[in-house]
C-alpha cells in the first residue's frame, strides 16, 4: 500500500467519529463487551494499544464486533506490524515513525497513522506521502496552540492529536482546520473497565461521539 493510499484510508477512519478510543486492555475476555459498548455509544473506530500481553487477542476479539473498525496502536517494530495485521487490525497507529516501521506497514498493506511531534517530523512524513498523521503527545507538545501553528505553514497535513486529550479540551482541537479527529483514553477508564460497567462506558462514548465534528 502506498503512503498516499494509506492516508486516504486513515482519513476515512478518522471521519467516522470525532474520537478514537485509545485502549489498554489486560484481559481479552472483556474485549467484546468493551468494544460493543463503545460502538453502541457511537465510537466505531478503536485503537488497541500493543502494550499488554493480551493485546493481540483483544484485537482478534474486537475485530469480530459488528460495526467496529479495530486498529493496533503503539506499533514500534516490523514484528508489531506483522502481528497486528495477522490479528485482524485494519489500521495501525504509531507514536513516532521510523523508515523500518513505515516500510513494514506499506509491505503489509496496513494503513498507518504515523506519529509526528514537530514541523520537521510532519514534513518528513509528508515527503514520504503521509498527509494524515497523529500529533503526539499532543498536550505535552504545546497542545492546540502548537497544532494550529504547525497548520499555518503545513496546512496539507491533517492530524489526529492524541495524548492528554480530554472531553474538556477536545472541542478546541476539533475546531482546528488541520484536525480530522482526536484520540483519547478517557472514554474507557480503568476503573469502569475493571467494574465491567459497560453502560457507563457507553454513556462516555455517547458524550464523546456528540462532540462537534471538524
Ligand atoms: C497514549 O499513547 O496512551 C495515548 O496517546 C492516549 O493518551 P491519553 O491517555 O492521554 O488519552
Amino acid at each position: 500500500m502506498t503512503p498516499s493510499d494509506a492516508s486516504i484510508e486513515t482519513a476515512k477512519f478518522c471521519a467516522l467519529a470525532p474520537i478514537i478510543p485509545v485502549l489498554v486492555v489486560e484481559d481479552a475476555s472483556i474485549a467484546r463487551p468493551l468494544a460493543e459498548a463503545l460502538v453502541a455509544g457511537g465510537l466505531p473506530v478503536l485503537e488497541v494499544t500493543l502494550r499488554t500481553n493480551a493485546a493481540l487477542e483483544v484485537i482478534r476479539e474486537m475485530a469480530q464486533v459488528e460495526g467496529g473498525v479495530v486498529g493496533a496502536g503503539t506499533l514500534l517494530t516490523p514484528q508489531d506490524v506483522r502481528d497486528a495485521t495477522q490479528a485482524g487490525a485494519r489500521f495501525g497507529v504509531s507514536p513516532g515513525a521510523t523508515n523500518r516501521l513505515l516500510d513494514a506497514c506499506e509491505a503489509h498493506d496496513l494503513p498507518v497513522l504515523p506519529g509526528a511531534a514537530t514541523a520537521s517530523e510532519a514534513m518528513a512524513l509528508l515527503e514520504r506521502g503521509y498527509s494524515v498523521q497523529k500529533f503526539f503527545p499532543a498536550e505535552a507538545n504545546g497542545g492546540v496552540t502548537a497544532l494550529k501553528a504547525i497548520g499555518a505553514p503545513i496546512p496539507q497535513v491533517r492530524f489526529c492529536p492524541t495524548g492528554g486529550v480530554s472531553l474538556d479540551n477536545a472541542p478546541d482541537y476539533l475546531a482546528l482546520s488541520n484536525t480530522l479527529c482526536a484520540g483519547g483514553s478517557w472514554v474507557a477508564p480503568k476503573d469502569l473497565v475493571a467494574q465491567r460497567d459497560w453502560a457507563a462506558i457507553e454513556a462516555l462514548a455517547q458524550e464523546a461521539a456528540a462532540l462537534p465534528r471538524p
